[in-house]
């Protein structure tokens, strides 16, 4: 059996940006890099959990000793942390689009006599508050992540308040900010219930670490 802070534990993690479907070529993305998310769920795996890693399009390898399972949109996104094993962990780290192109085009979108075309979003299911209000099945722990270009801190707590869940990991991405989306280190600062706690800038892979080190310490100590 495995042995560390986690064994016997099972975590999901969400992780990437999602990408929206325009036409049969083109997407709706964002500038998430899947780094933080990624790094947490091979930390988990070091830490002797079972992982399951739900994994919007990135760059980066499946980490070692981890299920992942690629998707593309948020609403795949879905289906595959419903499909996901129960977890006792659920970290949603994934840079999920808040919208999606209401019907995606069958045919490449040509450009022509009629202009540029007009999108029409609708918003997307929000995953972490689904899984956070499940009345069955909920992980013990559920942690969010705030990515923030101002007011980081305000924002972090009315989410924490919003989607009902335990923690919020917050980050500035503004340019300056620390933690710039896609880049190696990330100033965060963790919003709970009791207050907030605020690291040091670290390498993200340093952050995953600490991060796991405190799921493990938040779980009720099995007998
Ligand atoms: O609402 P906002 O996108 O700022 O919330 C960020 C947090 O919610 C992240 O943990 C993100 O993974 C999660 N989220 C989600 N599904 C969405 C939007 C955000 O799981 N549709």
């Amino acid at each position: 059996p495995a042995s560390g802070a986690l064994a016997g534990r099972r975590v999901l993690v969400t992780s990437g940006p999602t990408h929206e479907p325009i036409d049969p070529v083109r997407v709706l993305a964002n500038r998430s890099s899947g780094r933080q998310g990624h790094a947490i769920a091979a930390a988990a795996a070091r830490a002797g959990a079972e992982v399951t890693l739900v994994s919007g399009p990135v760059a980066l390898p499946d980490p070692a000793g981890v299920t992942t399972v690629h998707v593309e949109s948020a609403r795949e996104m879905l289906a595959a942390v419903e499909a996901a094993p129960p977890a006792d962990v659920a970290v949603f780290a994934a840079a999920v689009a808040d919208w999606r192109v209401a019907e995606d085009a069958v045919q490449k979108i040509k450009k022509g006599a009629g202009g540029p075309p007009v999108l029409t979003l609708v918003e997307n299911p929000d995953i972490l508050a689904s899984v956070a209000r499940r009345t069955e099945g909920r992980p013990e722990l559920v942690v969010g992540f705030a990515a923030e270009t101002e007011n980081v801190l305000d924002n972090a707590r009315a989410k924490l308040a919003r989607k009902g869940c335990d923690l919020i990991v917050a980050n500035d991405v503004s340019p300056g900010g620390g933690g710039v989306m896609g880049g190696a280190r990330n100033t965060v600062h963790l919003v709970g219930s009791g207050g907030v706690e605020s690291w040091e800038t670290m390498t993200k892979e340093a952050v995953a670490e600490a991060l796991v080190a405190r799921f493990a310490a938040a779980l009720r100590p099995r007998p």
